[in-house]
């Protein structure tokens, strides 16, 4: 093939990627954290230019999209989720001018952009919330917000006793111009994160406005933060013990789908409509569901999932259930192995118990890296292979474990401080991804002096993309492999489970695809089967599947005279 027409097919595909309009109902999303990407100007902290000069690498990795975490202005006391200016890129980062080229020439090359919205709450450096604090009790301003009198003698006692996803108070008590205490403020994160009133006209129509400067610029999407927790009862009660459906204070409300309905409103004035995808922490899989109606999000983070243990019954669940509530509403599941709140999958299947679960993090506890890589190269199959979207976190595709011996004086996330030094906190999946070479900054910086804000473990060397992409049996090639299989629409039929014994997730997509997934200890005979595709540890002598291990194979021939399969087969990715 002469170069130009590889580059006139590319182009066409490139083209053919962006017209479809349902692209989000089977995109594979990578999750970019900036701070930690890649870093152009050698401070140790990534920037936009270190993102728009590795867009080539995403390209080959075969992701349709990036989620950036919030980019804009903010002083980082809970890692940009605390927002002070939407319109600003902060400067850590780069420029409005560069985020617009970065859109750009990301969608030069097939790759839309989303990028995260933290409605619940702003920065305390927001103009608003200054403007609210130097108000007074009373004003305009503060009716932004939830200022509040204290309660008991002196108003000492916050207003209500809720507690905060980060431990500890949920309310801070403001200080009067002349030095007495004052009114209360809201957070249900930390300080510096006072919460909006989501019942104040002028909050919904900035939050409006500011989804149209980002569509304007061409994004394709937004990803909403803490979705279900904007709405609170302005009664402001406790928590009941075991609050039924839409009646806890501040999680869940029904009022909060009248928020997502204008939303959805606002994305469909544009061509090709734009994308809600919402971070929604809801145990109750129908209400959960409910944000998906049509007229709402297009997807929501699927956690449930990837709150589920290494275990062939638990997981089966979580896939059979979260279809059934989707197929409901008409919407895509999404797939999601991690994020940046919590610890990456390589560590967390390499411990006894493999759930996630922010309460119980195992931080400390026996960790079998071998083990935990193995199974998730097994859980990058079996997510690719589910019906709907995947979601990918930066440095997964490298099977970055946790890195669980940061030095305490340099951690920076609001959790671990608020645990009162208890909680590891988040930074340990937050650690810059290593580029290439074989010591630190390993190429996320520009020279080798510089210091990347999170120390990168020296062990890295071989978890570089420079040497992964060197080796054939390494993460990042199996990561290629997949998602340049999974880009095939003939892989996208119905689900049909294959009953292979209770340790084992089997099921067929359509007639073009069998997944089998072995989550025991023994390996498993695999079903008639004609080409093996892929798969995440090789066969064994016999053809079976091993422990820990999955395969995508092409169902078998169709004609009855055809040749036995031949299990033994090795597979191209390894
Ligand atoms: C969810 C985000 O993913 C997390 O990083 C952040 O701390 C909280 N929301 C608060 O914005």
């Amino acid at each position: 093939m002469s170069p130009e027409s590889t580059v006139t097919t590319a182009t066409i595909e490139v083209t053919d990627a962006l017209h479809d309009a349902e692209w989000w109902r089977h995109a594979v999303i990578y999750q970019v954290y900036v701070r930690s990407f890649a870093d152009a100007d050698g401070d140790g902290t990534g920037d936009l230019a270190g993102v728009r000069s590795r867009l080539p690498y995403l390209r080959d990795l075969g992701v349709d999209a990036l989620w950036f975490t919030p980019w804009y202005r903010s002083p980082l006391a809970d890692g940009g989720y605390d927002v002070a200016d939407y319109r600003t890129i902060d400067p850590a980062f780069g420029t409005l001018a560069e985020a617009e080229a970065l859109i750009r020439e990301a969608l030069d090359l097939g790759i839309r952009t989303v990028v995260d919205v933290v409605p619940n709450h702003v920065s305390d450096q927001h103009p608003w919330f200054q403007a609210a604090l130097a108000a007074g009790p009373g004003s305009a301003e503060r009716s932004r917000f939830w200022f509040h009198p204290g309660r008991g003698r002196g108003g000492h006692q916050m207003p209500t006793g809720w507690v905060s996803s980060f431990a500890g108070p949920t309310w801070t008590r403001t200080t009067n111009p002349d030095g007495t205490p004052g009114e209360w403020y809201l957070h249900l994160f930390t300080p510096q994160q006072p919460d909006l009133n989501w019942d104040h006209p002028d909050v919904r129509a900035e939050h409006e406005d500011v989804l149209r400067f980002w569509f304007d610029r061409g994004v394709a999407g937004i990803r909403i933060d803490s979705a279900a927790l904007l709405v609170k009862d302005p009664t402001l009660p406790e928590v009941p013990e075991a609050p039924g459906p839409g009646g806890h204070p501040h999680l869940d409300r029904d009022e909060l789908h009248g928020i997502y309905r204008s939303w959805r409103r606002v994305a469909e004035e544009y061509d090709p409509p734009r994308v809600l995808v919402g971070e929604v922490w809801l145990a109750d899989h129908r209400r959960f569901a409910d944000y998906l109606r049509p007229d709402e999000m297009h997807t929501a983070f699927n956690f449930d999932f990837m709150a589920r243990p290494w275990d062939a019954a638990a997981l089966r669940e979580s896939i059979e259930t979260t279809l059934e509530a989707h197929r409901g509403v008409g919407a895509p599941a999404t797939w999601v192995l991690s994020n940046h709140d919590v610890t990456r999958p390589v560590t967390r299947y390499g411990r006894a118990d493999s759930s996630f679960d922010f309460a119980t993090k195992g931080f400390g506890t026996p960790t079998d890296l071998e083990l935990g890589r193995r199974r998730a190269r097994a859980a990058a199959l079996l997510t690719a292979a589910l019906p709907g979207s995947l979601y990918l976190y930066q440095g997964d595709e490298l099977g970055l474990p946790e890195v669980e011996d940061l030095p305490r004086d340099l951690l920076q996330d609001p959790m671990h401080f608020r645990s009162g030094g208890v909680d590891p906190g988040r930074d340990g999946c937050r650690v810059p991804l290593p580029w290439s070479g074989t010591r630190p900054p390993f190429g996320f910086s520009p020279t080798p002096d510089a210091e990347p804000w999170l120390p990168q473990p020296d062990r890295w060397a071989t978890l570089t993309v420079e040497h992964q992409s060197a080796d054939p049996g390494s993460m990042l090639r199996l990561y290629r492999s997949v998602l340049a299989l999974r880009r095939d629409p003939e892989l996208r039929g119905p689900l049909r489970w294959l009953d292979l014994g209770p340790c084992v997730l089997a099921f067929a997509r359509g007639e073009h695809l069998l997944c089998v997934v072995n989550l025991g200890a023994d390996p498993v005979d695999l079903p008639p089967h004609g080409e093996v595709l892929l798969v995440s540890a090789p066969l064994d002598p016999d053809g079976r599947l091993p422990h820990d291990a999955a395969v995508w194979l092409a169902p078998p021939p169709a004609t009855p005279t055809s040749a036995p399969p031949d299990a033994s087969t090795e597979a191209p990715s390894l």
